[in-house]
């Protein structure tokens, strides 16, 4: 029953107006914000390549440039680097163009997650592809795309990522009704519920950033009109496919994640992901987390007192 079609496309929505993180987003997508010194999309990107899926459309919105020239040539930089022989930094300016096959499509309106995953359809066909949010960063050393791939060549249908959480965060996310399979960290999903109350929420488990879709949500998107916040919502189409017998595409899978996520879209998870990264950079571990330790020790109670 499972399809072999391989999931070879990646698509990344990079379109939304993130405005959690005006007025750094008012000319810049969020998806550019530097963790240290690459933006997270980059690592988003890195992250596709490694799953073995090196051609990546974006879905950008306005100020799209900064991305594209990201991922593109800068021969004038590139030519001033090589004048100072500063070989390392030409290095690092090359790492993004050499990357993956970069596409590009504009979503006119941000009308939601659902609408943005729906302006692939052209460029993506009748074949399975990955959805990585360009905001949702995953460690790099944990293969959580490489296992949903792993899913979809076994199952068919399409494949979401679930994280738990304690129960009173998941308010803040969509949730998922979840049924055990056969395999430990794979359920079969029988529903999604958008930001359910605490005691209303089907699991602990919410849905995260990366999804592998069956074509048949392109169709599905078509039809599911504006939901919450008047956008199309990607959750509301996985809901149909959940419902839909496998000979049509139907059938919806999660993969339990138990390894590290940053949701750099969210300033506190942000701040967090750029100290923690830093901290584990060998050129500037041994300065930054020295000076940390001392500027918690200055601090500590400071917030507890601010907050009393
Ligand atoms: P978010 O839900 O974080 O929304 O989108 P947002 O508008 O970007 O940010 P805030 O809430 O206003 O701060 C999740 C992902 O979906 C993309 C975003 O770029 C982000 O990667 N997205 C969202 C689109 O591409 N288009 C949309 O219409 C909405």
């Amino acid at each position: 029953m499972a399809d072999i079609a391989p999931v070879l496309k990646a698509v990344v929505p990079a379109a939304g107006l993130g405005t959690r993180f005006l007025p750094a987003t008012k000319a810049t997508p969020k998806e550019m914000l530097p963790i240290v010194d690459k933006p997270a999309i980059q690592y988003v990107v890195e992250e596709a390549v490694d799953a073995g899926l090196s051609d990546v459309l974006m879905v950008t919105g306005r100020s799209k440039r900064s991305i594209e020239d990201h991922f593109d040539r800068a021969y004038e930089l590139e030519e001033a680097l090589r004048a100072k022989g500063d070989d390392e930094r030409l290095e690092a300016v090359h790492e993004s163009s050499d990357l993956a096959i970069m596409h590009y499509v504009r979503q006119g309106e941000p009308k939601g997650l659902g609408h943005a995953v729906h302006c692939a359809r052209q460029h993506v066909g009748r074949e399975p592809f990955a959805v990585l949010l360009g905001d949702d960063m995953i460690d790099a050393r944990d293969k959580l795309l490489q296992r949903m791939i792993e899913v979809r060549g076994q199952h068919g249908g399409s494949v979401i990522a679930l994280m738990e959480v304690e129960p009173d965060q998941v308010s803040a996310y969509g949730c998922a009704a979840i049924e055990a399979t056969d395999e430990e960290d794979v359920v079969r999903i029988s529903d999604l519920v958008e930001k359910p109350a605490a005691e209303e929420a089907p699991s602990n488990w919410i849905i995260i950033g990366r999804y592998v879709c069956d074509p048949a949500v392109f169709d599905v998107l078509e039809k599911t009109p504006p939901g919450r916040g008047g956008e199309i919502q990607l959750t509301d189409a996985l809901r149909t496919l959940a419902d839909m017998p496998a000979g049509q595409g139907g059938g919806v899978y999660g993969v339990k994640f138990r390894g590290r996520r940053y949701d750099t879209g969210n300033k506190l998870e942000y701040l967090r992901t750029v100290v923690q990264f830093a901290a584990e950079r060998p050129d500037l571990a041994a300065e930054f987390v020295p000076w940390l330790r001392e500027f918690v020790r200055q601090h500590d109670g400071v917030g507890d007192a601010a907050d009393s």
